[in-house]
């Protein structure tokens, strides 16, 4: 392996980076937001069944061809699979900065949530006042502030503060970037276990829990239940982007990728689970109604809760704080590798310094974070109804997270199980690994996965005109 890309210096710093990618808003935002629209224990049978069928099989993948060949996602696939294997390679490193630019501004919303609790720093001078974490329930507090803080250019500079710290992270490569996991990731499970236990100990909390985990079997007939557990599959365990393979590709040529991929997908779905169960626990004790956007169950209906958790007011900040720190902690460990995927396409593809990379990286996507949060650019048509009607981060957001993962993982399988070849792959895996894959493997990626994702595309695209 080449020097000059740099090595991770652990294993366990490559587990701490690749789990600190897949644990992000993913898994506290967005997973628990599905889970509830698409009806608690509905979700579950096809979430699990889109982690074995799609999810473990395409991070094997991901990771295998990074070990096997050292680079980065394009430079790697045009490798194995040959040059019109490559442009896949581009796209999905196109998809990435995409996503980089809006993940980002919500890192900077979560942000000025978490300066927030701090008390009135912004003062936005706008009709409502500025009461975060302190009033009861029925006070949309939360909500109000948040909006309030959208029609400010407060979320430019956080989303800066965020790119700095981004970028600060990166600047070594993997060396400074597991520096920086061993801290975080650490942090946002105590964190995150710290919500769980408080949750569980209110009066009512375990009602969450059973929503969340008796099974409907009734829901599972619904086709978009299927669509929402594979996108959502898919972006929760960082594929499709090229950033799997990016982190692997700084491991030795011999690291046991079958095994990496199980604990990878364990430490990220627990990770999911118990948020789910945090927050699920909040709703029901406090019967908080999620309705609305993705975004709105964490920006004002948790905070809600949250609230409401004591009457002390340094205690419900307290935890307000956490919150978002630990929403900003996990995004930034997600983030980072958002930003190395296509950074380490460029070094491999350009031949260029890190520095130059990132910087071809970061401008385009931190302007288009800015553009998901100017206050001019905000539908403000929709604001103000209980939901985030956030024009250009929802259009990206949508087709990016609905299509783009999706095809880049069809056309990846396909190259893999037909160009190069699946049992080549599968022999390759198993030759470092104290686990065996068998050949139902090649029938996944040759088959099942290629027809899978085949039918939830089209499925999205049929719904598309309804
Ligand atoms: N897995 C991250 C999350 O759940 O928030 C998001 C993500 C990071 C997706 C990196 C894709 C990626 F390449």
């Amino acid at each position: 392996m080449s020097t000059k890309r740099g090595n991770w210096n652990s294993k366990l710093g490559f587990i701490l980076a690749a789990s600190g990618s897949a644990i992000g808003l993913g898994n506290i935002v967005f997973f628990s937001s599905n889970a509830y629209q698409y009806g608690g224990g509905a979700f579950y049978l096809p979430y699990f069944i889109a982690l074995f069928v799609l999810g473990l099989p395409i991070m094997m993948v991901e990771f295998g061809i990074g070990t096997l060949t050292g680079k980065s996602f394009p430079l790697a696939l045009r490798e194995l699979a040959g040059k019109r294997a490559e442009f896949v390679g581009w796209w999905s490193i196109g998809s990435a900065m995409f996503i980089t630019a809006y993940y980002i501004a919500i890192l900077g919303w979560a942000f000025g949530m978490m300066v927030g609790a701090f008390g009135s720093l912004f003062e936005p001078g706008i009709s409502a006042p500025f009461t975060p974490f302190e009033t009861p329930t029925d006070s949309p507090s939360a909500m109000v502030y948040f909006f309030n803080l959208l029609a400010t250019w407060w979320p430019v500079l956080f989303i800066f503060v965020i790119w700095g710290l981004n970028l600060l992270i990166l600047r070594k490569g993997a060396s400074s970037i597991e520096k920086a996991v061993r801290i975080f990731v650490p942090l946002m499970w105590v964190f995150m276990i710290g919500l769980v236990i408080r949750g569980l100990t209110l009066d009512g909390g375990f009602d969450g829990v059973m929503y969340l985990f008796t099974p409907d079997f009734e829901g599972i007939s619904d086709a978009s239940v299927w669509r929402g557990a594979f996108s959502q599959m898919f972006f929760s365990l960082s594929l499709g982007l090229g950033t799997m393979t990016a982190y692997a590709s700084y491991l030795p040529r011999d690291a046991d990728q079958v095994n990496n991929s199980m604990l990878v997908s364990f430490l990220n779905c627990s990770f999911e689970f118990i948020a789910g169960i945090a927050i699920f626990s909040l709703l029901f004790v406090f019967t908080l109604n999620p309705a609305g956007s993705t975004l709105s169950l964490s920006f004002f209906v948790i905070p809600q809760g949250i609230n409401e958790l004591s009457t002390i007011p340094w205690i419900t900040r307290l935890f307000g704080f956490l919150f978002f720190f630990l929403i900003v902690i996990a995004g930034i460990t997600s983030s980072i590798s958002l930003i190395e995927g296509p950074a380490s396409a460029m070094m491999d593809k350009l031949k260029i310094t890190r520095k130059k990379a990132l910087t071809i990286v970061a401008i385009p996507c931190a302007i288009g974070s800015v553009l998901c949060t100017l206050p001019i650019i905000i539908d403000k048509g929709l604001a103000g109804n209980g939901t985030l009607g956030l024009s250009i981060l929802d259009i990206t957001d949508h087709w990016v997270f609905s299509y783009s993962l999706l095809i880049v993982g069809l056309v990846e399988s396909l190259a893999i199980g037909w160009i190069l070849g699946a049992d080549k792959l599968r022999m390759a895996l198993n030759q470092h690994s104290k686990w065996n894959l068998g050949k139902w493997f090649n029938t996944l990626i040759k088959f099942v996965i290629p027809i899978v994702l085949l039918t939830v595309i089209l499925s999205s695209l049929w719904n598309e005109r309804t």
